[in-house]
C-alpha cells in the first residue's frame, strides 16, 4: 500500500502534468512559425495516431500539397496522444526533426569531432524521428551507412519515424540504399498517406 497521503499523490500528479505540458511547449517552440498554424489532418493520419502500435508514417505527394506542415502537426498530435496530460508518465519524450539535406550533412565523415557517429547513435534512440523531404538529396555511400545504422536500430526496436517525401518508399533505394528502403517499407506498412491537390503556395501567391 502507498504510504503517500492524497495531497502528496495530487502534488506528484500535478508535477507530472506540468512536465507533460512543458514537453509539448518545447516542441511548439521548435516548430517553425509557418507550421504552427492549425490545419485539418487527413483521416488516415488521425487513424495512424489513434491506432499507433509502433508503426511509422510515410507522407507523400507533389510539391506544395502540405507534406511538411502535416508532418509537424502529426508529430504534435502523436506527442499529445502518447505523452500528453492524461497519459501515464513515460519520461520526457525526445522528438528529433531534420530536413534530409541538413541530416546528410551532419552525418558526413568529415563532420567535426566524429559528430556524425554521435548523432547517428542519438537518432537511433529518440522517441520519434521526423525526416523531411527524404529524397531531396543523395547521400554519399558513407552517409548511407549511417542512415542504415539509424534505421536498422529503429526498425529492430520498433521506434517510429515520420517521413515526408515526393516519391514512394519503393522508389527510395537510390537515395537511402536498398536496405533502408526495405526496412522503411515494413516499418510503414500500409501507413503511407498520399496528399493530393494543388500546390498550396501558388494559391497563396495569387
Ligand atoms: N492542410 C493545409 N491547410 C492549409 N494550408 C496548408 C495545409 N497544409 C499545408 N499548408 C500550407 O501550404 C504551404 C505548403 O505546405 P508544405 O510546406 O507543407 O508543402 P510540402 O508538400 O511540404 O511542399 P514541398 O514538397 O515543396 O516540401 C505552406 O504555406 C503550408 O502552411
Ligand atoms: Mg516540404
Amino acid at each position: 500500500m502507498s504510504s503517500e497521503s492524497p495531497d502528496e499523490l495530487n502534488a506528484r500528479e500535478s508535477v507530472l502534468v506540468e512536465r507533460q505540458y512543458a514537453a509539448l511547449g518545447r516542441f511548439d517552440e521548435e516548430t517553425p512559425d509557418i507550421y504552427r498554424r492549425p490545419i485539418e489532418l487527413p483521416d488516415e493520419v488521425h487513424q495512424w495516431i489513434a491506432g499507433w502500435g509502433g508503426r511509422s508514417l510515410f507522407l507523400t505527394g507533389a510539391i506544395g500539397v502540405g507534406k511538411t506542415h502535416t508532418a509537424w502537426k502529426t508529430c504534435r498530435r502523436w506527442l499529445e496522444a502518447q505523452y500528453g496530460p492524461g497519459q501515464p508518465w513515460q519520461g520526457t519524450p525526445i522528438i528529433s526533426a531534420w530536413r534530409s539535406t541538413a541530416l546528410f550533412d551532419a552525418l558526413r565523415p568529415d563532420a567535426p569531432d566524429g559528430e556524425g557517429r554521435v548523432l547517428s547513435k542519438k537518432l537511433q534512440k529518440v522517441d520519434l524521428l521526423f525526416v523531411d523531404d527524404l529524397a531531396a538529396a543523395r547521400p554519399s555511400a558513407w552517409t548511407q551507412e549511417r542512415l542504415f545504422e539509424i534505421f536498422d536500430e529503429r526498425y529492430i526496436r520498433r521506434r517510429p519515424v515520420i517521413i515526408t517525401c515526393d516519391v514512394l518508399p519503393n522508389q527510395l533505394s537510390d537515395v537511402t540504399g536498398p536496405r533502408v528502403a526495405s526496412r522503411l517499407a515494413e516499418m510503414c506498412g500500409d501507413s503511407i498517406v498520399l496528399l493530393e491537390g494543388p500546390d498550396r503556395r501558388q494559391g497563396r501567391a495569387a
